[in-house]
């Protein structure tokens, strides 16, 4: 089954979202594989968005992942990256439709709530990044026995 690395950022945690984010993945029939609430270090913040490196936001973006807690989440399912970017709604919250996680809370794109990763390479790389083999649980649930 595919995985994803979703992560609820700063604003998403002091805002207290992360159980409204987390009810959206579960009721859609996502299976949660594992789950941490963490803060991530300026060495972190730099590899997760390495790929950003030179661009004229990759500052704001690292001091703001490092500002505060963040809640960070493997999750698991058919299709579950392109639909989870689906449930996230656009990067720049203006954009984001109503129903979306950016369009219902969102309100700026220094301040996006929720981070997904875009690919099944970028989600392989942020799992192992975020969570060691040990920290993701194997285990079944009436989401694997009635949706699968
Ligand atoms: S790009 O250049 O199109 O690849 O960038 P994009 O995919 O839009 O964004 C990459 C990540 O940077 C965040 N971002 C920003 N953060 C702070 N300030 C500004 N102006 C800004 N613009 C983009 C954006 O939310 C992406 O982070 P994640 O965590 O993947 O959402």
């Amino acid at each position: 089954m595919e995985k994803t690395f979703l992560m609820v950022k700063p604003d998403g945690v002091q805002r207290q979202l992360i159980g409204e984010i987390v009810a959206r993945f579960e009721s859609k029939g996502f299976h949660l594989a594992g789950a941490k609430l963490m803060s991530i270090s300026k060495e972190l913040a730099e590899k997760h968005y390495g790929e950003h490196d030179g661009k004229p936001f990759f500052k704001d973006l690292v001091d703001f992942i490092t500002s505060g807690p963040v809640f960070a989440m493997v999750w698991e399912g058919e299709n579950v990256i392109e639909i989870s970017r689906q449930l996230m709604g656009k990067t720049n919250p203006k954009d984001a439709l109503p129903g979306t996680i950016r369009g219902d809370y969102g309100m700026f794109v220094g301040k996006n709530i929720i981070h997904g990763s875009d690919s099944p390479e970028s989600a392989e790389r942020e799992i192992s990044l975020f969570f060691k083999e040990e920290e993701l649980l194997e285990y079944t649930s009436s989401i694997k026995e009635w949706i699968y």
